[in-house]
C-alpha cells in the first residue's frame, strides 16, 4: 500500500522512535530525490504544536524543520505574539523536500494531495505522542492535510477552531493506533488555528503588513492560553 502507515512502528510510545523509523519512509517517491526525512522537533510537551508545509532547502540539507529563513521569521513572530519559541514543537505536513533543478538550484515545488495524503500517518503518529493544546496551522498545505481541500486560510485564518471532523475521517486515519483526535489519548482536544505560512510573509509585497498579520492570528493564541 502507497503511504507512510506500513513504516510507523505500530507500538512507537515516543517522538524519538517515530523520528528513527522516519529516516527510511518510502511512503511516496519524494524520499528519492531529497536528502534525508526531516522529522519534527522541539518540546514535546509544548502547548502550542506548529505544522508547515515541507521543509525547504536548508532543512533538507540539515535535517530539521525550520532552521531557514522562514524559520526564523516564524520564531520571531512566535515571541512578538507572547509565545515562547522554546517551548512550541515544529513539524511539517510533508517530510521530505520536494523540488525541481533549474541549472544549480533547487527551486520548491509545492506538494501535491498524493503527497500530503501518504505522508498525513505521521503527522498523526506526532499527535499522539504529543498534548498540544492549540495546533497552529501554517498554509494552504498543512490546512489540506489537516482541515480537508476546501479550507481557505485566508478566509478562515485567526479563527480558534475545535478539532475538525475532516481529520477524523477513519478512511484516512486508518490503521493509526491513536484516537485521531489530533492529542495523546489522555489529553484533551487540541484546538486549531490557522494563518499565513512565514514563507508567505517573506514573499509578501508588502512584508511588514504581512508580518503584523501573522502575529495578529498568533496573539489569538497566546490570549487563549494565557
Ligand atoms: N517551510 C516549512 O513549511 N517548513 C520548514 O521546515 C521550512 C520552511
Ligand atoms: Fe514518507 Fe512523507 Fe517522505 Fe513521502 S514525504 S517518503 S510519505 S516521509
Amino acid at each position: 500500500a502507497p503511504g507512510a502507515q506500513r513504516f510507523i512502528p505500530p507500538q512507537a510510545d515516543t517522538l524519538d522512535e517515530l523520528r528513527a523509523a522516519a529516516t527510511g519512509c518510502r511512503g511516496c517517491e519524494l524520499y528519492r530525490d531529497a536528502t534525508q526525512t526531516v522529522f519534527g522537533r522541539g518540546d514535546a510537551s509544548a502547548r502550542v504544536v506548529f505544522v508547515g508545509e515541507q521543509p525547504g532547502d536548508i532543512e533538507d540539507q540539515k535535517g530539521l524543520p525550520f532552521v531557514g529563513p522562514a524559520g526564523r521569521l516564524l520564531r520571531k513572530a512566535v515571541d512578538d505574539a507572547g509565545l515562547d519559541p522554546a517551548h512550541i514543537y515544529l513539524t511539517n505536513a510533508v517530510k521530505h523536500f520536494r523540488f525541481e533543478v533549474r541549472g544549480k538550484r533547487r527551486i520548491h515545488q509545492t506538494p501535491d494531495r498524493v503527497h500530503i495524503t501518504a505522508c498525513r500517518p505521521w503527522l498523526v503518529a506526532e499527535f499522539a505522542q504529543l498534548a498540544p493544546e492549540v495546533i497552529v496551522v501554517l498554509g494552504a498545505t498543512a490546512a489540506k492535510a489537516l482541515l480537508g481541500p476546501t479550507f481557505r486560510v485566508t478566509r478562515q485564518r485567526g479563527e480558534l477552531l475545535p478539532w475538525p471532523a475532516a481529520a477524523q475521517r477513519p478512511e484516512d486515519f486508518h490503521q493509526v493506533p491513536v484516537d485521531n483526535t489530533g492529542h495523546a489519548a489522555d489529553a484533551p482536544p487540541a484546538q486549531l488555528l490557522a494563518t499565513i505560512h512565514p514563507s508567505a510573509v517573506l514573499r509578501a509585497d508588502n512584508q511588514d503588513v504581512a508580518y503584523d498579520g501573522l502575529v495578529a492570528d498568533l496573539t489569538v493564541v497566546s490570549r487563549a492560553l494565557a
